[in-house]
């Protein structure tokens, strides 16, 4: 049985019970703390006080902390395992929003706001004091609507077969308990709650007919706002909050992907940026301040682990990220637990490794005929594997690039290429570009994790001309429906 050790997280109250020697990023991330340069150690964003017990600092971490210039009592938590019991104060929660290694200027307001984050896999929510953007208290759930189906075509499926009603009450009271525990410290009064979430979790949630997303060309007629009083949702805030699901943008590519861009501010930028969302569903948008244009890919929830023989999401017991020691693989799992199985960012690290050392081919072939892997003694990658990854990796290669051709522009011509994503703070670039997910140089990557709440955080302070402008100049784009498609999938699948 392994050892546990308590992590008190202040301002937040929390109390996480962890396995001995757990890398705090692999808790902390759960409850919307960002990790922007992905634990290098550059930019300062994860820093912690320490408030009470020990928390050791090798002399590779004080090099950094010095160069940033934090005293004695900061930590960075993504150098940081938890070795006994420890009280921490977030720094994050007391900053203004945070992405793309900035800040952003916020219109400081009276009172409260509620952002949530409702993912197809999670559902997060954060209490924002609306005068300075500090989070007061953050919480995350799994969306229990899981049981109707993991994927977006799943879910569409049991609405069409009568239960749509069930989906949309389940999620409306588990947010509404969210909101409840959110506030449960602080009972305060609630000015606006702001919805982000894919077009299937909004026609859900609202109660709009999902049935036009069912079949070719996957659109909607109801992509609108939405708003919503407290007691239509059976929620405990005032008669005059105001709750407002945000606009999707067409197809299944929703209101996450609207605050993606604006948490990315590609939509203000001269330059071109590409915005990559590897979450349940994967979502691309491409563009600048004059264009923009996105598309959902086939993609499945791969990246999530689903349809990956040994695939769970990036939680505990998932093997998060691969290295290579001594020419055998060495694996990262998450929460310092035996390996489980392998999450999208773990599977990324493996198969770059594995082309690297030439054990697979570029059709993806195992090279030794065998049709298995060893990872760890518990957990292996299969044939069948490798050719899921094949598949979605080729879905969102393809998206990228047909969306680059109608812009007229190719990766040399784009400046940043933002990945989101519940796991995105456990990628390495470097093996993201070896497997052929993106094609550019890794400086031009920036791992901003959930997007999808920095922006809902961000719309809470919003005036609707903001919206509008990103929306004006997005379009959506069918892929399916360009003639060069197919030949350029083919090409994708490739692992060259
Ligand atoms: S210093 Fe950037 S994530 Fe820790």
């Amino acid at each position: 049985m392994q050892q546990k050790v308590k992590i008190t997280l202040e301002p937040l109250g929390k109390i996480l019970e962890v396995n001995r020697g757990t890398p705090l990023i692999d808790t902390l991330h759960e409850f919307g703390v960002e990790f922007p340069c992905g634990g290098k150690g550059t930019c300062g964003a994860c820093k912690v006080k320490l408030l009470k017990g020990e928390l050791a600092a090798d002399a590779a971490q004080r090099k950094k902390l010095k160069k940033l210039k934090f005293g004695d009592e900061w930590r960075l938590a993504c150098y940081c395992k938890a070795e006994s019991d420890i009280t921490l104060e977030i720094s994050q929660f007391e900053n203004i929003i945070l992405a793309d290694n900035s800040t952003f200027e916020i219109k400081p307001q009276i009172g409260y706001g509620i952002a949530i984050d409702l993912g197809t896999t999670t559902v997060v929510a954060q209490l924002i004091h609306l005068e300075n953007g500090h989070v007061l208290n953050s919480v995350s759930a799994i969306n229990p609507q899981a049981k109707f189906g993991g994927d977006l075509i799943a879910r569409i499926q049991s609405c069409l077969d009568g239960k749509q009603e069930e989906q949309q009450k389940i999620i409306r009271t588990k947010i509404g308990e969210m909101i409840e525990s959110v506030m449960e410290k602080y009972p305060v009064d609630v000015k606006r709650v702001a919805i982000v979430g894919n077009t299937v979790m909004h026609h859900i949630f609202t109660g709009l007919k999902v049935d036009s997303l069912s079949f070719y060309p996957f659109d909607s007629p109801d992509l609108g706002e939405q708003h919503f009083s407290a007691k239509e949702l059976n929620w405990k805030l005032s008669a005059d909050t105001e709750i407002k699901f945000f606009p999707s943008i067409g197809s299944f590519v929703g209101s996450d992907i609207l605050a993606g861009i604006a948490a990315t501010k590609m939509a203000e930028r001269e330059e071109f940026s590409v915005l990559i969302d590897l979450g349940t569903n994967g979502e691309i948008v491409v563009g600048n301040r004059n264009k923009i244009v996105c598309a959902s890919t086939a993609a499945g929830p791969a990246f999530e682990g689903a349809n990956i023989n040994q695939g769970m999401r990036a939680t505990t017991g998932a093997i998060s990220s691969v290295t290579i020691e001594n020419d055998k693989l060495k694996s990262h799992i998450i929460g310092n637990a035996e390996a489980k199985g392998i999450c999208g960012s773990g599977l990324i690290d493996v198969l770059a490794i594995l082309l690297e050392q030439e054990k697979i081919g570029m059709f993806g072939e195992i090279n030794s005929g065998d049709d298995k892997i060893e990872i760890t003694p518990q957990v292996v990658l299969t044939q069948q594997d490798i050719r899921e990854f094949q598949l979605a990796k080729a879905a969102i290669a393809t998206g990228i690039q047909l969306l680059m051709n109608r812009l007229n522009i190719n990766y040399s011509t784009v400046a940043n290429v933002f990945i989101a994503g519940g796991f995105g703070n456990f990628l390495t670039v470097k093996n993201v570009i070896r497997t052929g997910l993106i094609e550019c140089e890794e400086e031009k990557v920036f791992k901003l994790g959930n997007t999808a709440l920095i922006g809902a955080k961000m719309f809470l302070f919003e005036e609707n001309n903001f919206i509008r402008n990103i929306l004006n100049k997005t379009s959506h784009i069918n892929l399916e429906g360009d003639t060069s498609f197919q030949d350029i999938y083919i090409e994708k699948m490739m692992l060259v």
